[in-house]
């Protein structure tokens, strides 16, 4: 066995592939799937990253909420995904209470690498012991700051966060906590322009944002929000990419080259 080019794997994208575009100041694009056939449309169009968010409790499930999510969901949705894609680095997300001490996440993010072939996993909030537990058994972690969903019963809406000079800097400094116990990645949700501006040069690894400005090294929106499809009012940073496509793909298509091109997403879509 070889680790060398001749490793069939080597088509897919890897963190060192996600470190470069940084390093290089291209943005990086990503889409969150839950099956196989918008994975391999999504992976056609270009898309660098998939992320099977715990957001599939809401868009794919009906829940008002993420909270109801099993590690189970979680893991046939991942091999739903990565079984379909060819190239697109795919994260899949720890769900409510799958983390709930390092013993428990290692247990579920083995889960989510070894049946659901994620190449990452992504948990949300600031929890340092269980990043640097995770990182030490050899697995790519992903953190999430600023709005955490799995958190809505605590916050009582989805809202922006990190308005108050004082939010600003604990998440400030949580992400360099971050980074510092190991995380290769960084989800920004709904955070002022400026202060992911701040954090994206501050940290090293890819700051990825959702309603967090342009400044950021890439940009996610879920999917069924970007395609216009579902009952709920879209949030105010995501954007129709259907209107003005002639299909999903163009669609699809059209997000990932507003991402690189830095049109998306505009001050309308930012805080
Ligand atoms: O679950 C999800 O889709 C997410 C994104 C909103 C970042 O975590």
């Amino acid at each position: 066995m070889t680790y060398l080019s001749q490793d069939l794997s080597a088509a897919l994208l890897t963190i060192n592939d996600l470190n470069a575009l940084k390093r290089r100041g291209e943005k990086i694009s990503c889409l969150t799937a839950y099956d196989a056939s918008f994975s391999a449309l999504i992976d056609a169009a270009g898309i660098e990253i998939i992320l099977v968010g715990d957001s599939l409790g809401m868009v794919v499930q009906g829940h008002d909420t993420t909270l109801p999510v099993s590690i189970s969901d979680m893991v046939y949705h991942a091999r739903c995904v990565t079984q379909a894609r060819k190239r697109a680095f795919v994260i899949a997300d720890l769900p409510f209470m799958s983390y709930v001490t390092p013993a428990v996440a290692a247990q579920n993010a083995a889960k989510l690498l070894q049946s659901g072939g994620a190449q990452m996993v992504k948990l949300e909030g600031p929890h340092f012991d269980v990043v640097s537990f995770l990182v030490a058994l050899g697995v790519p972690v992903c953190g999430h700051l600023g709005l955490l969903p799995q958190s809505i019963n605590q916050l009582g809406s989805y809202k922006v966060q990190g308005k108050e000079s004082n939010e600003a800097a604990k998440i400030l400094a949580d992400a360099l906590q971050l980074q510092a116990a190991g995380v290769s990645m960084l989800v920004l949700e709904c955070v002022p322009a400026g202060l992911a501006k701040e954090i994206t040069a501050q940290l090293s690894i890819p700051v990825i944002g959702i309603g967090a400005g342009v400044d950021c090294d890439g940009q996610v929106l879920v999917l069924y929000d970007m395609l216009d499809v579902g009952a709920g009012k879209r949030p105010r940073f995501s954007k129709n990419f259907m209107e003005g496509s002639a299909s999903i793909f163009d669609a699809v298509s059209a997000y990932h080259l507003a991402v690189k091109t830095q049109q998306f997403p505009s001050v309308e879509h930012s805080f």
